[in-house]
């Protein structure tokens, strides 16, 4: 990701946050119309005796200069009362948990997350955090990295103020990504593979002692449930080069944390390249987890969708995948007519014939499964039922293989016109008429 606008750190890695003030940077990094609303929750908020804070992922990207549309607001105070009357006064759609304190504004163009300042504390590694109401201090140290532990005040006496207990912008400054206590990683295991995901996002490094306890705190991965490991599988897949944080991870050695077989090799990186250059961004993440254990047998894929509670829908595809795989030598001859390619293939989910596309280094069997997925599969015949009923074709068998010869017939491209159609089927009816006995 190309750095824009970026906003200039004075000094390196020391500077003084508590003068920064970044009000010009908001009024230039937010689109007008969320600017105007923040103000207005901002008002709201002070009507009530409330103070609000943006926060997290935000103000990190703001000072990088990075795009970020998750807009995450922080409440001293009661933010599912506050977003109540927001969106009462805004129209927007408004979804709240009162009892973890969180609310969704949802508005035409985004949405915007309020939340309930808190403080955090957890009974056992990997276990869900027990929460209560707290101040944004106490709100920012419960966080994962320094650079995700600023917040910027919208209150109006110090609107723009840069609040940075733990030196977030030294760190950014340094490209340093640095945890706020020692047993972060043994709270909550996933920070290891969201810390893994910035440092390859922005080219960070782990700073030393971080480094040194993320080592040490791989085994706690074991901790972790499998959807919380396989959300964080899927925020690597929306990175631009998911692939950079999963040689990282493999390089770490948590991949077999993850799943014992699972491997980054060079292979894996130019297939998620290449999947890239095939599809449309809302397609790859489910290609991107069918490459990951591509190379792996029907034992390991099983397990692999245990251990991440995979959906129905994706452990299908996989299952799909590996069955077609065995089954590519067949397509791997240019002679196939395209109706034998069609009648190979029909039964696969497309996710499956898409990621043996990608995986295959054969160029017949790519073509092939291409032509299925963009042509073969949409081909029917122009004659419907009804229509071969007026030509004399009683419904059932008869039909049924009449409507199947036209099919194939379009697929190989012997019939193009619905003349075509009609004489073949007729054809057809005196060739069964001659034959019945
Ligand atoms: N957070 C955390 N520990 C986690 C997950 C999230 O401390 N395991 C905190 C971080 O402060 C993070 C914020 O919650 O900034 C919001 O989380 P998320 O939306 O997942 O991340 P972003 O910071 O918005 O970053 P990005 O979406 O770019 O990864």
């Amino acid at each position: 990701m190309q750095a824009t606008n970026v906003v200039r750190l004075q000094q390196k890695c020391c500077y003084n946050t508590e003068v920064m003030n970044l009000a010009r940077q908001i009024e230039q990094y937010l689109p007008p119309q969320l600017l105007e609303l923040v103000k207005g929750i901002s008002g709201q908020a002070a009507e009530r005796g409330e103070r609000v804070y943006l926060v997290g992922g935000i103000v990190r990207d703001l000072l990088l200069g990075y795009p970020n549309f998750d807009f995450d607001l922080v409440v001293e105070g009661d933010a599912v009362k506050l977003a109540q009357q927001v969106a009462e006064t805004t129209k927007a759609k408004l979804l709240s948990h009162r009892r973890f304190g969180t609310a969704k504004l949802r508005y035409e163009n985004f949405t915007l997350d309020m939340a309930t300042a808190r403080r955090e504390t957890y009974a056992q590694p990997g276990a869900l955090p027990t929460v209560t109401p707290g101040t944004l201090k106490d709100d920012l140290i419960r966080r994962d990295f320094s650079i995700n532990a600023m917040a910027i005040s919208l209150t109006s006496n110090d609107y723009g103020e840069l609040i940075d207990p733990y030196q977030g912008a030294s760190n950014l400054d340094c490209r340093l990504i640095r945890i706020l206590h020692p047993g972060s990683f043994r709270d909550d295991a996933t920070r290891i593979i969201r810390g893994v995901r910035y440092e390859q996002r922005y080219g960070f490094e782990f700073e030393a002692q971080t480094a040194r306890l993320l080592e040490r705190d791989i085994p706690m991965l074991d901790t972790i449930s499998g959807d919380r490991i396989r959300h964080e599988l899927e925020l690597i897949f929306e990175e631009k080069q998911p692939e950079f944080a999963i040689k990282r991870l493999g390089e770490l050695g948590m991949l077999p944390r993850i799943s014992p077989f699972l491997k980054s090799d060079g292979w894996l990186a130019e297939k998620f390249d290449r999947t890239r250059r095939l599809k449309k961004p809302s397609q790859l993440p489910l290609l991107y987890f069918c490459l990951l254990v591509y190379s792996s047998d029907e034992k390991e894929i099983e397990q692999f969708l245990a251990r991440l509670n995979i959906s129905a829908k994706l452990s299908r595809a996989m299952r799909d995948m590996l069955r077609l795989k065995t089954r590519l030598p067949l397509l791997d001859k240019s002679a196939l007519k395209p109706s034998e390619i069609y009648y190979m293939l029909r039964e696969y989910d497309p996710v499956a014939i898409q990621a043996n596309a990608i995986a295959s280094d054969s160029p017949i069997v790519h073509h092939h499964l291409q032509l299925f997925l963009t042509k073969l599969r949409y081909v029917r015949p122009s004659l419907d039922g009804e229509e071969l009923k007026g030509l004399g074709i009683s419904a059932g068998p008869e039909m049924g293989k009449v409507l199947q010869t036209l099919h194939k017939a379009k697929l190989d491209g012997e019939v193009r016109t619905r003349a075509d159609e009609k004489k073949l089927a007729l054809s057809l009816k005196t060739l069964n008429f001659n034959t019945d006995p």
